[in-house]
């Protein structure tokens, strides 16, 4: 969100986030160290603590009045640090990634950074039918099969549920789904900048593919995911096959999104065409647009039926 921000552990372990500016001469903060628990900025010492107040000026015998720097609210959970531009965060808890540190799954994480808006992302995650090209053979390759989906929305998002779905010719359907089970594919997005892909095998296998958007600005977005699966009695080793495989298929949609945006710039005309395909490309807009503009969100409750070819 365009914000410099600087973290660092207190005394008491906890996590600080404050703004990335001295307030002696804007020197970013980040470049100096933690001593004590207290943040030195690098250019003439002055340290802050970790609600943004000085505590010391290495030059001067005693501490001037002087104002503070902007702190943040911030959480620590599950191995990541959440932090709220607002002074009254609207939710207590951050996202959870429900699958992380859960017995009998393993985990990995992935971060990347896109050339992309949030939204951009969010479509480009929870996108059927771009897999078939931009992955072709990696995780699906076109059939032309009809898949039947359904589409729900939800309290904070949507959900779109797919039937019948091919699951052949590619690398990672032959690697990770077991022949003769049957699927469950869920692809669901929680508002405002949260995906969540799961499949769910017929034998108990399951998978979870957890990304949370940050906007670093309009125009680039950090994307932290987290995969998670449950297989039982070879977590560890499919991992050495899976993490790699994941990184090539999100760097395909990386070199997508870039180009993308690259020539959305570059042309004179913002405008896209959605069609039933892009199944929930029109509620990632609608709520993350009610959310930007005040508004009501979309209604909970709502079902629509889709058929697509894959
Ligand atoms: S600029 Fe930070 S101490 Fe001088
Ligand atoms: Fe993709």
């Amino acid at each position: 969100m365009g914000k410099r921000l600087v973290l660092f552990r207190q005394r008491n372990g906890k996590p600080a986030a404050l703004e990335d500016r001295c307030l002696h001469r804007g020197t970013p903060l980040s470049r100096g160290r933690v001593c004590h628990g207290h943040l030195q900025c690098p250019y003439h010492g002055w340290r802050y603590d970790g609600k943004g107040e000085i505590q010391s000026i290495p030059a001067l015998p005693s501490l001037p009045e002087l104002a503070t720097i902007r702190n943040f609210p911030c959480i620590e959970q599950d191995g990541y640090i959440w932090v709220c531009l607002n002074q009254e965060p609207a939710q207590d808890k951050p996202l959870f990634f429900e699958n992380l540190n859960k017995p009998g799954w393993t985990s990995f994480h992935m971060k990347t950074r896109f050339s992309a808006s949030v939204e951009a992302c969010l479509e480009n995650f929870l996108d059927c039918p771009h897999a078939t090209f931009v992955h072709n053979r990696w995780f699906r390759s076109p059939t032309g099969r009809r898949v039947d989906a359904v589409v729900h929305t939800l309290e904070d998002g949507a959900v779109a549920e797919y039937f019948e779905e091919p699951r052949e010719k590619s690398v990672v359907w032959w690697f990770l789904s077991p022949g003769g089970s049957t699927m469950k594919h869920t692809d669901r997005f929680i508002a405002p900048a949260t995906s969540k892909v799961d499949y769910h095998f017929s034998n108990g296998r399951h998978y979870t593919i957890t990304s949370s958007c940050t906007p670093v600005t309009d125009q680039v977005t950090e994307v932290y995911t987290v995969i998670s699966f449950k297989i039982i009695g070879f977590g560890p080793l499919v991992r050495l096959f899976f993490e790699p495989l994941s990184r090539i298929i999100i760097r395909q949609d990386v070199v997508m999104l870039d180009a993308t945006q690259e020539n959305n710039i570059a042309s004179d005309t913002s405008q896209i065409t959605i069609t039933p395909a892009d199944l929930l490309a029109p509620h990632i807009s609608a709520w993350r647009s009610a959310l930007k503009n005040g508004h009501n969100p979309p209604v909970p409750g709502k079902e629509e039926k889709i058929e697509l070819r894959l």
